[in-house]
Protein backbone atom coordinates (compact mmCIF):
# COMPACT_ATOMS: atom_id res chain seq x y z
CA UNK A 1 0.00 0.00 0.00
CA UNK A 2 0.96 3.55 -0.96
CA UNK A 3 2.60 5.33 2.36
CA UNK A 4 0.91 9.12 2.20
CA UNK A 5 3.16 9.62 4.05
CA UNK A 6 7.07 8.97 1.98
CA UNK A 7 4.74 9.15 -1.20
CA UNK A 8 6.50 5.33 -1.50
CA UNK A 9 5.27 1.69 -1.55
CA UNK A 10 6.84 -0.25 0.69
CA UNK A 11 8.90 -2.64 -1.94
CA UNK A 12 9.59 0.52 -4.11
CA UNK A 13 11.57 2.23 -1.89
CA UNK A 14 12.90 5.84 -2.67
CA UNK A 15 15.63 6.74 -4.04
CA UNK A 16 17.18 7.98 -1.03
CA UNK A 17 15.88 4.75 1.20
CA UNK A 18 17.60 2.56 -1.17
CA UNK A 19 20.88 4.96 -0.47
CA UNK A 20 20.46 4.44 3.10
CA UNK A 21 20.17 0.44 2.87
CA UNK A 22 23.13 0.14 0.69
CA UNK A 23 25.22 2.43 2.81
CA UNK A 24 23.73 0.86 6.19
CA UNK A 25 24.94 -2.70 4.45
CA UNK A 26 28.50 -1.32 3.52
CA UNK A 27 28.70 0.62 7.07
CA UNK A 28 28.85 -3.14 8.39
CA UNK A 29 30.75 -4.98 5.65
CA UNK A 30 33.26 -3.08 6.00
CA UNK A 31 34.32 -3.24 10.05
CA UNK A 32 33.53 -6.82 9.38
CA UNK A 33 36.64 -6.88 6.30
CA UNK A 34 38.81 -4.65 8.01
CA UNK A 35 38.81 -6.70 11.41
CA UNK A 36 38.95 -10.41 9.45
CA UNK A 37 42.45 -10.50 10.51
CA UNK A 38 41.89 -10.62 14.08
CA UNK A 39 38.86 -12.57 14.19
CA UNK A 40 38.73 -16.41 14.80
CA UNK A 41 39.38 -18.10 11.85
CA UNK A 42 36.72 -20.41 12.81
CA UNK A 43 34.03 -20.34 15.57
CA UNK A 44 32.67 -23.79 16.52
CA UNK A 45 30.82 -24.04 19.93
CA UNK A 46 27.32 -23.17 21.07
CA UNK A 47 26.02 -23.55 17.50
CA UNK A 48 22.46 -25.39 18.22
CA UNK A 49 21.58 -22.76 20.25
CA UNK A 50 22.34 -19.71 18.24
CA UNK A 51 20.38 -21.31 15.48
CA UNK A 52 17.70 -22.27 18.22
CA UNK A 53 17.75 -18.78 19.41
CA UNK A 54 17.44 -17.69 15.19
CA UNK A 55 14.37 -19.44 14.34
CA UNK A 56 11.45 -17.40 14.03
CA UNK A 57 8.19 -17.02 11.94
CA UNK A 58 7.66 -14.34 9.25
CA UNK A 59 6.58 -11.05 10.52
CA UNK A 60 3.31 -9.20 9.38
CA UNK A 61 5.36 -5.89 9.79
CA UNK A 62 8.66 -4.85 8.94
CA UNK A 63 11.23 -3.86 11.34
CA UNK A 64 14.44 -0.99 10.82
CA UNK A 65 17.38 -2.41 8.56
CA UNK A 66 19.63 -1.59 11.87
CA UNK A 67 17.62 -3.75 13.84
CA UNK A 68 17.96 -6.31 10.98
CA UNK A 69 22.17 -5.52 10.33
CA UNK A 70 22.46 -6.20 14.40
CA UNK A 71 21.29 -9.72 13.96
CA UNK A 72 22.73 -10.70 10.60
CA UNK A 73 26.10 -9.23 12.01
CA UNK A 74 26.29 -9.62 15.81
CA UNK A 75 24.67 -12.96 15.39
CA UNK A 76 24.49 -15.09 12.68
CA UNK A 77 27.84 -14.24 11.08
CA UNK A 78 30.61 -14.19 13.79
CA UNK A 79 29.42 -18.32 15.03
CA UNK A 80 31.17 -19.75 11.72
CA UNK A 81 33.87 -21.82 9.92
CA UNK A 82 35.44 -18.21 9.17
CA UNK A 83 35.83 -18.75 5.01
CA UNK A 84 36.43 -15.19 4.97
CA UNK A 85 39.30 -15.24 7.08
CA UNK A 86 43.17 -15.30 6.05
CA UNK A 87 43.71 -18.00 8.41
CA UNK A 88 41.14 -20.54 7.45
CA UNK A 89 43.24 -23.46 5.12
CA UNK A 90 40.41 -25.88 5.69
CA UNK A 91 38.82 -28.51 3.28
CA UNK A 92 38.97 -25.72 0.24
CA UNK A 93 39.05 -22.39 0.64
CA UNK A 94 38.33 -19.09 -1.49
CA UNK A 95 37.66 -16.03 0.21
CA UNK A 96 34.70 -14.57 -1.59
CA UNK A 97 36.57 -11.25 -3.07
CA UNK A 98 33.96 -8.05 -3.04
CA UNK A 99 34.47 -6.95 -6.30
CA UNK A 100 32.01 -10.10 -6.52
CA UNK A 101 29.76 -8.57 -3.89
CA UNK A 102 29.34 -5.31 -5.55
CA UNK A 103 28.40 -7.16 -9.02
CA UNK A 104 25.92 -9.13 -7.44
CA UNK A 105 24.70 -5.83 -6.00
CA UNK A 106 24.43 -4.47 -9.62
CA UNK A 107 22.88 -8.01 -11.13
CA UNK A 108 20.06 -7.81 -8.30
CA UNK A 109 18.85 -4.43 -8.53
CA UNK A 110 19.04 -4.64 -12.83
CA UNK A 111 17.20 -7.85 -12.31
CA UNK A 112 18.32 -8.87 -16.11
CA UNK A 113 17.23 -12.36 -17.44
CA UNK A 114 20.26 -14.48 -18.54
CA UNK A 115 19.73 -17.72 -19.41
CA UNK A 116 17.36 -16.64 -22.75
CA UNK A 117 19.68 -14.85 -25.08
CA UNK A 118 16.98 -12.54 -26.49
CA UNK A 119 16.05 -11.31 -22.99
CA UNK A 120 19.35 -10.08 -22.10
CA UNK A 121 22.13 -9.86 -25.44
CA UNK A 122 24.55 -7.72 -23.56
CA UNK A 123 24.36 -9.72 -20.20
CA UNK A 124 24.35 -12.91 -21.97
CA UNK A 125 27.07 -11.82 -23.98
CA UNK A 126 29.57 -11.14 -20.84
CA UNK A 127 28.55 -14.32 -19.29
CA UNK A 128 29.61 -15.69 -23.27
CA UNK A 129 32.93 -14.32 -22.55
CA UNK A 130 33.78 -15.52 -19.60
CA UNK A 131 32.88 -19.39 -20.38
CA UNK A 132 35.18 -18.52 -23.64
CA UNK A 133 37.80 -17.27 -21.70
CA UNK A 134 37.70 -20.48 -19.38
CA UNK A 135 38.00 -22.62 -22.28
CA UNK A 136 40.82 -21.15 -23.29
CA UNK A 137 42.64 -21.79 -19.90
CA UNK A 138 41.79 -25.17 -19.94
CA UNK A 139 43.06 -25.13 -23.90
CA UNK A 140 40.05 -26.39 -25.49
CA UNK A 141 39.68 -25.67 -29.33
CA UNK A 142 37.69 -22.86 -30.67
CA UNK A 143 33.95 -23.86 -31.07
CA UNK A 144 34.33 -24.95 -27.38
CA UNK A 145 31.64 -24.10 -25.05
CA UNK A 146 30.18 -24.37 -21.25
CA UNK A 147 28.14 -23.26 -18.56
CA UNK A 148 28.67 -21.30 -15.17
CA UNK A 149 27.07 -23.29 -12.50
CA UNK A 150 26.17 -23.12 -8.40
CA UNK A 151 29.09 -24.74 -8.07
CA UNK A 152 31.45 -28.01 -8.89
CA UNK A 153 28.90 -30.70 -7.98
CA UNK A 154 26.42 -29.50 -10.13
CA UNK A 155 28.93 -28.91 -12.87
CA UNK A 156 29.97 -32.12 -12.33
CA UNK A 157 26.23 -33.38 -12.53
CA UNK A 158 25.78 -31.58 -16.32
CA UNK A 159 28.71 -33.78 -17.22
CA UNK A 160 27.61 -37.39 -16.15
CA UNK A 161 24.35 -36.18 -17.54
CA UNK A 162 25.99 -35.09 -21.30
CA UNK A 163 28.31 -38.02 -21.04
CA UNK A 164 25.28 -40.57 -20.45
CA UNK A 165 23.40 -39.06 -23.18
CA UNK A 166 26.43 -39.32 -25.94
CA UNK A 167 27.82 -42.59 -24.76
CA UNK A 168 25.03 -44.51 -23.68
CA UNK A 169 21.40 -45.68 -25.05
CA UNK A 170 18.05 -44.72 -23.84
CA UNK A 171 18.54 -47.84 -21.59
CA UNK A 172 21.58 -46.96 -19.59
CA UNK A 173 21.82 -48.89 -16.58
CA UNK A 174 24.80 -50.71 -17.94
CA UNK A 175 26.90 -48.19 -18.15
CA UNK A 176 30.10 -47.96 -15.65
CA UNK A 177 31.65 -44.77 -15.21
CA UNK A 178 35.28 -44.67 -13.68
CA UNK A 179 36.57 -42.68 -10.35
CA UNK A 180 39.76 -42.66 -8.42
CA UNK A 181 39.00 -44.05 -4.69
CA UNK A 182 40.07 -40.30 -3.69
CA UNK A 183 37.14 -38.51 -6.14
CA UNK A 184 35.13 -35.69 -4.69
CA UNK A 185 32.04 -37.18 -3.66
CA UNK A 186 30.02 -35.43 -5.69
CA UNK A 187 30.62 -37.49 -8.58
CA UNK A 188 28.75 -40.29 -6.94
CA UNK A 189 26.18 -38.01 -6.28
CA UNK A 190 25.81 -36.84 -9.57
CA UNK A 191 26.18 -40.38 -10.83
CA UNK A 192 23.42 -41.50 -8.42
CA UNK A 193 21.11 -38.53 -9.29
CA UNK A 194 21.59 -39.04 -13.37
CA UNK A 195 20.20 -42.57 -12.54
CA UNK A 196 22.99 -45.14 -11.89
CA UNK A 197 22.69 -47.74 -9.34
CA UNK A 198 25.67 -47.10 -6.86
CA UNK A 199 27.18 -50.52 -8.17
CA UNK A 200 28.09 -48.61 -11.39
CA UNK A 201 30.56 -45.93 -10.16
CA UNK A 202 33.83 -47.74 -10.24
CA UNK A 203 35.99 -46.82 -7.95
CA UNK A 204 39.70 -47.63 -9.37
CA UNK A 205 42.15 -48.02 -6.15
CA UNK A 206 44.66 -44.99 -6.36
CA UNK A 207 48.62 -45.96 -5.53
CA UNK A 208 50.93 -44.47 -3.24
CA UNK A 209 50.49 -40.66 -3.87
CA UNK A 210 46.64 -40.60 -4.05
CA UNK A 211 46.77 -41.15 -7.62
CA UNK A 212 44.24 -42.99 -10.07
CA UNK A 213 46.09 -46.64 -10.38
CA UNK A 214 46.21 -46.63 -15.08
CA UNK A 215 46.74 -50.81 -14.32
CA UNK A 216 44.09 -51.50 -11.90
CA UNK A 217 41.70 -48.74 -14.48
CA UNK A 218 42.20 -50.55 -17.61
CA UNK A 219 41.84 -53.86 -15.22
CA UNK A 220 38.18 -53.08 -14.50
CA UNK A 221 36.91 -51.74 -17.81
CA UNK A 222 38.22 -55.38 -19.38
CA UNK A 223 36.57 -56.78 -16.52
CA UNK A 224 33.81 -54.99 -17.10
CA UNK A 225 33.07 -55.32 -20.62
CA UNK A 226 33.49 -59.48 -20.36
CA UNK A 227 31.00 -59.43 -17.63
CA UNK A 228 28.94 -57.42 -20.42
CA UNK A 229 28.60 -53.59 -18.47
CA UNK A 230 29.67 -50.42 -20.71
CA UNK A 231 31.93 -48.19 -19.65
CA UNK A 232 31.28 -44.79 -20.91
CA UNK A 233 33.08 -42.61 -18.35
CA UNK A 234 36.26 -41.85 -16.86
CA UNK A 235 36.30 -38.83 -14.26
CA UNK A 236 40.25 -37.93 -13.48
CA UNK A 237 40.65 -35.36 -10.49
CA UNK A 238 43.26 -32.33 -11.02
CA UNK A 239 43.33 -31.91 -7.72
CA UNK A 240 41.78 -34.31 -5.40
CA UNK A 241 40.01 -32.99 -2.44
CA UNK A 242 41.80 -34.94 0.15
CA UNK A 243 45.15 -34.21 -0.64
CA UNK A 244 45.50 -32.40 -3.91
CA UNK A 245 46.61 -35.40 -5.66
CA UNK A 246 46.79 -34.97 -9.64
CA UNK A 247 45.18 -38.22 -11.43
CA UNK A 248 47.60 -38.91 -14.42
CA UNK A 249 45.61 -36.77 -17.15
CA UNK A 250 47.63 -38.39 -19.95
CA UNK A 251 47.92 -41.50 -19.13
CA UNK A 252 43.84 -41.35 -18.46
CA UNK A 253 43.28 -39.20 -21.87
CA UNK A 254 45.07 -42.18 -24.03
CA UNK A 255 42.54 -45.16 -22.04
CA UNK A 256 39.54 -42.94 -22.73
CA UNK A 257 40.85 -42.66 -26.76
CA UNK A 258 41.62 -46.74 -27.06
CA UNK A 259 38.04 -47.06 -25.25
CA UNK A 260 35.87 -44.79 -26.47
CA UNK A 261 35.29 -43.35 -22.98
CA UNK A 262 33.72 -39.81 -22.26
CA UNK A 263 37.07 -38.28 -20.46
CA UNK A 264 35.97 -35.92 -17.91
CA UNK A 265 38.26 -33.84 -15.35
CA UNK A 266 37.37 -32.68 -11.82
CA UNK A 267 39.37 -29.15 -11.66
CA UNK A 268 36.87 -28.03 -8.85
CA UNK A 269 39.96 -27.61 -6.61
CA UNK A 270 42.70 -27.49 -9.11
CA UNK A 271 41.44 -26.06 -12.11
CA UNK A 272 42.53 -22.18 -11.63
CA UNK A 273 46.24 -23.03 -10.70
CA UNK A 274 45.99 -23.41 -14.74
CA UNK A 275 46.96 -19.90 -14.78
CA UNK A 276 50.30 -20.13 -13.97
CA UNK A 277 53.41 -21.54 -14.76
CA UNK A 278 53.82 -23.95 -12.32
CA UNK A 279 49.83 -25.49 -12.40
CA UNK A 280 49.98 -25.53 -16.44
CA UNK A 281 53.17 -28.27 -16.22
CA UNK A 282 51.42 -30.14 -13.38
CA UNK A 283 47.89 -30.07 -15.20
CA UNK A 284 49.24 -31.22 -18.75
CA UNK A 285 46.62 -33.56 -20.31
CA UNK A 286 43.42 -31.45 -19.05
CA UNK A 287 43.09 -29.99 -22.50
CA UNK A 288 42.85 -33.21 -24.31
CA UNK A 289 39.49 -33.78 -22.01
CA UNK A 290 35.79 -33.77 -23.69
CA UNK A 291 34.24 -31.76 -20.13
CA UNK A 292 36.40 -29.90 -17.34
CA UNK A 293 34.97 -28.60 -14.30
CA UNK A 294 36.34 -25.62 -12.81
CA UNK A 295 35.25 -23.94 -9.45
CA UNK A 296 35.43 -19.90 -9.64
CA UNK A 297 34.46 -20.02 -6.05
CA UNK A 298 37.76 -21.84 -5.18
CA UNK A 299 40.59 -20.81 -7.83
CA UNK A 300 39.25 -17.54 -8.55
CA UNK A 301 38.54 -16.23 -4.87
CA UNK A 302 35.05 -15.18 -5.62
CA UNK A 303 32.25 -15.96 -3.08
CA UNK A 304 30.38 -19.12 -3.04
CA UNK A 305 27.46 -19.63 -6.01
CA UNK A 306 29.74 -19.97 -9.21
CA UNK A 307 31.09 -23.09 -10.73
CA UNK A 308 31.62 -24.02 -14.44
CA UNK A 309 31.59 -26.75 -16.39
CA UNK A 310 33.42 -26.21 -20.01
CA UNK A 311 32.89 -28.41 -22.82
CA UNK A 312 34.88 -29.47 -25.92
CA UNK A 313 31.65 -30.24 -27.94
CA UNK A 314 28.82 -27.22 -26.84
CA UNK A 315 25.99 -28.98 -29.00
CA UNK A 316 26.80 -32.46 -26.65
CA UNK A 317 25.51 -30.52 -24.36
CA UNK A 318 22.95 -28.96 -25.57
CA UNK A 319 21.32 -32.90 -26.54
CA UNK A 320 21.46 -33.57 -23.65
CA UNK A 321 19.38 -30.43 -22.15
CA UNK A 322 17.61 -28.95 -24.58
CA UNK A 323 13.75 -29.22 -24.12
CA UNK A 324 11.13 -26.27 -25.29
CA UNK A 325 8.00 -25.62 -25.44
CA UNK A 326 5.83 -22.89 -27.14
CA UNK A 327 5.55 -20.05 -24.64
CA UNK A 328 9.80 -19.75 -24.92
CA UNK A 329 11.41 -17.46 -27.27
CA UNK A 330 12.53 -18.78 -29.76
CA UNK A 331 16.52 -19.94 -29.27
CA UNK A 332 19.34 -18.68 -31.59
CA UNK A 333 20.88 -20.77 -34.87
CA UNK A 334 24.09 -19.20 -34.77
CA UNK A 335 26.58 -20.82 -31.93
CA UNK A 336 27.81 -17.43 -31.48
CA UNK A 337 24.59 -16.16 -29.64
CA UNK A 338 24.11 -18.66 -26.76
CA UNK A 339 20.85 -19.32 -24.78
CA UNK A 340 22.32 -20.76 -22.02
CA UNK A 341 18.76 -23.18 -20.89
CA UNK A 342 19.67 -24.83 -23.53
CA UNK A 343 22.75 -25.97 -22.19
CA UNK A 344 22.29 -26.44 -18.23
CA UNK A 345 19.25 -27.51 -15.90
CA UNK A 346 18.30 -24.34 -14.84
CA UNK A 347 15.86 -21.81 -16.78
CA UNK A 348 15.70 -18.58 -14.59
CA UNK A 349 18.68 -18.20 -12.61
CA UNK A 350 21.08 -15.74 -11.23
CA UNK A 351 23.56 -13.73 -13.08
CA UNK A 352 26.24 -15.69 -13.00
CA UNK A 353 28.45 -14.07 -15.76
CA UNK A 354 28.39 -10.67 -13.97
CA UNK A 355 30.27 -11.77 -11.05
CA UNK A 356 33.39 -13.81 -12.78
CA UNK A 357 33.46 -10.81 -15.63
CA UNK A 358 33.81 -7.65 -13.49
CA UNK A 359 36.42 -8.84 -11.28
CA UNK A 360 38.66 -10.05 -14.11
CA UNK A 361 37.87 -6.44 -15.71
CA UNK A 362 38.82 -4.82 -12.83
CA UNK A 363 42.06 -6.31 -11.65
CA UNK A 364 42.97 -8.23 -14.61
CA UNK A 365 43.87 -11.96 -14.86
CA UNK A 366 47.27 -10.98 -14.11
CA UNK A 367 46.18 -9.95 -10.33
CA UNK A 368 44.78 -13.82 -9.66
CA UNK A 369 48.40 -15.50 -11.13
CA UNK A 370 50.12 -13.82 -8.88
CA UNK A 371 47.88 -14.50 -5.90
CA UNK A 372 47.39 -18.25 -7.46
CA UNK A 373 51.66 -18.15 -7.42
CA UNK A 374 51.58 -16.78 -3.76
CA UNK A 375 49.62 -19.41 -2.60
CA UNK A 376 52.02 -22.10 -4.53
CA UNK A 377 54.87 -20.35 -2.74
CA UNK A 378 53.09 -20.46 0.72
CA UNK A 379 52.69 -24.21 0.13
CA UNK A 380 56.34 -24.49 -0.35
CA UNK A 381 57.40 -22.62 2.83
CA UNK A 382 54.63 -24.33 5.05
CA UNK A 383 55.34 -27.90 3.70
CA UNK A 384 59.43 -27.39 3.91
CA UNK A 385 58.65 -25.89 8.08
CA UNK A 386 56.70 -28.65 8.86
CA UNK A 387 59.25 -31.28 7.28
CA UNK A 388 61.85 -29.59 10.04
CA UNK A 389 59.62 -30.59 13.12
CA UNK A 390 60.36 -33.75 14.67
CA UNK A 391 58.27 -36.85 14.64
CA UNK A 392 56.32 -35.09 11.28
CA UNK A 393 55.51 -37.18 8.24
CA UNK A 394 54.03 -35.94 5.36
CA UNK A 395 51.78 -38.16 4.07
CA UNK A 396 50.54 -36.08 0.52
CA UNK A 397 53.20 -34.15 -0.42
CA UNK A 398 51.96 -30.99 -2.42
CA UNK A 399 51.26 -31.15 -6.03
CA UNK A 400 49.43 -27.40 -6.05
CA UNK A 401 48.62 -25.99 -1.99
CA UNK A 402 47.60 -28.90 -0.46
CA UNK A 403 49.36 -31.60 1.62
CA UNK A 404 48.26 -33.87 4.32
CA UNK A 405 50.55 -34.88 7.36
CA UNK A 406 50.79 -35.94 10.44
CA UNK A 407 52.88 -36.57 13.82
CA UNK A 408 54.25 -40.33 14.20
CA UNK A 409 56.73 -39.67 17.39
CA UNK A 410 58.25 -43.36 18.19
CA UNK A 411 56.34 -45.62 20.80
CA UNK A 412 52.95 -45.09 19.41
CA UNK A 413 51.35 -47.21 17.37
CA UNK A 414 47.68 -47.53 15.68
CA UNK A 415 44.89 -46.02 17.09
CA UNK A 416 47.37 -43.63 19.42
CA UNK A 417 48.70 -42.43 16.87
CA UNK A 418 44.99 -40.90 15.34
CA UNK A 419 43.88 -40.03 19.15
CA UNK A 420 47.40 -37.98 19.11
CA UNK A 421 46.72 -36.29 15.60
CA UNK A 422 43.19 -35.31 16.27
CA UNK A 423 44.73 -33.67 19.53
CA UNK A 424 46.92 -31.98 17.17
CA UNK A 425 44.44 -30.80 15.20
CA UNK A 426 42.49 -29.37 18.15
CA UNK A 427 45.19 -27.82 20.13
CA UNK A 428 46.65 -26.23 16.61
CA UNK A 429 42.90 -24.52 15.83
CA UNK A 430 42.38 -23.34 19.78
CA UNK A 431 44.00 -20.35 19.24
CA UNK A 432 41.78 -19.69 16.20
CA UNK A 433 44.44 -17.91 14.40
CA UNK A 434 44.33 -20.37 11.65
CA UNK A 435 41.30 -23.29 10.79
CA UNK A 436 42.73 -26.65 9.76
CA UNK A 437 41.10 -30.06 8.94
CA UNK A 438 42.01 -33.21 8.66
CA UNK A 439 41.16 -36.65 6.69
CA UNK A 440 41.35 -40.68 6.81
CA UNK A 441 44.55 -41.90 4.34
CA UNK A 442 44.59 -45.17 3.95
CA UNK A 443 42.37 -45.85 7.15
CA UNK A 444 45.11 -43.19 9.32
CA UNK A 445 44.27 -39.89 10.09
CA UNK A 446 45.76 -37.03 8.99
CA UNK A 447 45.83 -32.91 8.71
CA UNK A 448 45.82 -30.95 5.88
CA UNK A 449 46.57 -27.45 5.22
CA UNK A 450 45.14 -26.32 1.75
CA UNK A 451 46.23 -22.81 0.73
CA UNK A 452 43.72 -21.16 -1.21
CA UNK A 453 41.89 -17.93 0.46
CA UNK A 454 43.29 -14.52 -1.30
CA UNK A 455 43.48 -13.09 2.07
CA UNK A 456 46.63 -15.72 3.63
CA UNK A 457 49.86 -14.37 3.05
CA UNK A 458 53.29 -15.39 4.99
CA UNK A 459 52.23 -13.73 7.61
CA UNK A 460 49.79 -16.62 8.48
CA UNK A 461 51.47 -18.78 7.36
CA UNK A 462 53.80 -18.24 9.82
CA UNK A 463 51.29 -18.03 12.79
CA UNK A 464 50.24 -21.60 11.62
CA UNK A 465 53.48 -22.94 11.63
CA UNK A 466 54.06 -21.17 15.07
CA UNK A 467 50.28 -23.09 16.54
CA UNK A 468 51.41 -25.84 15.04
CA UNK A 469 54.83 -26.54 16.66
CA UNK A 470 53.05 -25.08 19.97
CA UNK A 471 50.36 -27.54 19.59
CA UNK A 472 53.17 -30.38 18.78
CA UNK A 473 54.85 -29.93 21.78
CA UNK A 474 52.15 -29.74 23.79
CA UNK A 475 50.23 -33.16 22.59
CA UNK A 476 53.45 -34.87 22.70
CA UNK A 477 54.99 -33.88 26.17
CA UNK A 478 51.34 -35.29 27.62
C1 LIG B 1 37.71 -31.64 -6.20
C2 LIG B 1 36.32 -31.13 -5.88
N1 LIG B 1 35.31 -31.45 -6.70
C3 LIG B 1 34.06 -31.03 -6.48
C4 LIG B 1 33.76 -30.27 -5.37
C5 LIG B 1 32.34 -29.83 -5.14
O1 LIG B 1 32.25 -28.50 -5.46
P1 LIG B 1 31.09 -27.55 -4.86
O2 LIG B 1 31.29 -27.55 -3.38
O3 LIG B 1 31.38 -26.25 -5.52
O4 LIG B 1 29.79 -28.13 -5.26
C6 LIG B 1 34.77 -29.93 -4.48
C7 LIG B 1 34.49 -29.13 -3.27
O5 LIG B 1 35.32 -28.90 -2.44
C8 LIG B 1 36.09 -30.36 -4.74
O6 LIG B 1 37.10 -30.05 -3.93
Amino acid sequence: MLNEESGTYPLEPSSAEFRQLVDAAVNRIVPFVESLATQRAGCLEGGEALARSLSHGAPEKGTGMEELLDIVFDQAVPLAFNTASPGYLAFVPGGGILHTAVANLIADAVNRYVTVFVASPGMVQLEVNVVRWFCELVGLPAGSGGILTTGGSMANFSAVVTARHEKLPEDFLGGCLYVSDQVHHCVAKAAMLAGFPAARVRRVPSDKHFRMRLDALQEMITEDRAAGLQPFMVVASSGTTNTGAIDPLHGIANLAEAEDLWFHVDGAYGGFFLLTERGKAKLSGIERADSVVLDPHKGLFLPYGTGALVVRDPAALGRAHSVTSDYMPAYQADPDLVDFCTLSPELSRDNRGLRVWLPIQLVGLGAFRDALNEKLDLTEFAVDALRELPDVRIVAEPELSLFAFRLEPEGLTGEELDVLNHAWLEETNRPGRVMLTGTTLGGLFALRICVLSFRTHLDRMQMALEDLRAAALQVTAS
